[in-house]
């Protein structure tokens, strides 16, 4: 008998092809939004879940779904999970790391040349029609070549980020929990580990690249908006709730941070609205690992992952590898 799985968000076909050959598959090709009760009455006899980021997986759905075997979260990012109740209930949750290095660290380089250097304000303007004429001063931004990137939180996207940098020549400054091996200092840009008071203080440019926990919820605040240069630029690619957003709203106003570039918000997708009078902000909706290759990439991760853990075997993108013992 084919085991049950739940798709909870709208897949690209061959996905669904594939996973029908599989399991019994209850899909959601029309991407309705389902309530967390919907959700759980949905998923209450299946063995298997198909998410996306969006989806809040918590303790109080987990105990409602004592068939679930595997989570498989489309995304890297699994903030979504409550982790520690799917151990505790023995379900394997996994991710899809590494498929969206490249992908999304191109994305912060477009945010942060976008935001740096006012391509959003200066093309609304002009499809405004207001270019009448030339002048010295009209949209001057920062530069990047030759300046200090920041980066905050070190893992593989981060160090595929400061890759990229050494065709612009940046010194790269790095914080994380834990310093890199030498080896992969030197393979980042030769990035220099630095204490975050440090490196809010003299980057000129600084990406956000942490993934989001009770540990990282508002790691930048006023306070640490406080230390930044007030010509410098913020690109938030990680997660929303990593910055606090209604101070980054008023440093933006007060001109005390020149620029930011935001793929992702508190709340999203009911973002703060006063994003929306800040032409000092490129504001793009969570597209970071959004790819034609990378996302069906991502979809064959997860599904790779949901058919070799419900074949009873372990899964490449484990997450809670401790329920095996
Ligand atoms: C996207 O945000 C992801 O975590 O993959």
């Amino acid at each position: 008998m084919k085991a049950k799985i739940l798709i909870a968000r709208a897949v690209f076909p061959e996905v669904l092809e594939r996973l029908s050959q599989h399991f019994e598959v209850e899909a959601n090709q029309n991407d309705e939004p389902w309530s967390a009760e919907e959700m759980a009455r949905r998923l209450h006899n299946k063995q298997g879940l198909f998410s996306s980021a969006n989806e809040r997986i918590s303790a109080e759905l987990i105990a409602a779904c004592p068939q679930l075997k595997v989570i498989a979260n489309m995304a890297v990012g699994f903030n979504n999970i409550d982790l520690e109740a799917a151990t505790r209930a023995g379900i394997m949750v996994t991710n899809t790391p590494d498929v969206l290095n490249e992908t999304t660290a191109d994305f912060a380089w477009a945010l942060l040349m976008a935001a740096a250097r006012r391509v959003g304000e200066s093309e609304r303007w002009l499809r405004a029609g207001k270019w009448q004429r030339w002048r010295y001063d009209t949209f001057l931004g920062a530069d990047l070549h030759g300046a200090t990137l920041g980066i905050l939180g070190m893992g593989r996207i981060g160090q595929a980020i400061a890759r990229r940098s050494r065709g612009f020549d940046m010194q790269v400054l790095y914080h994380n929990r834990t310093r890199l091996p030498v080896a992969l200092e030197a393979a980042a840009s030769q990035a220099q580990y630095v204490g975050k008071e440090e490196l809010l203080r003299r980057a000129d440019h600084l990406i956000l690249v942490l993934p989001y926990s009770a540990a990282t919820h508002h790691a930048i605040g006023a306070a640490e908006l406080a230390l930044m240069k007030p010509t410098a630029t913020l690109v938030n690619i990680a997660r929303g709730g990593i910055v606090d957003d209604a101070a980054l709203i008023a440093a933006l106003r007060q001109r005390r941070l020149a620029a930011a570039g935001l793929d992702v918000f508190e709340n999203e997708p009911a973002f703060h609205p006063d994003f929306l009078q800040l032409d000092n902000a490129v504001l793009t909706p969570h597209i970071g690992s959004a790819s034609v290759p990378t996302r069906h990439a991502m979809a064959a991760c997860a599904a790779d992952n949901l058919i070799v853990a419900l074949s009873g075997q372990i899964p490449p993108n484990l997450l809670n590898p401790q329920i095996l013992q």
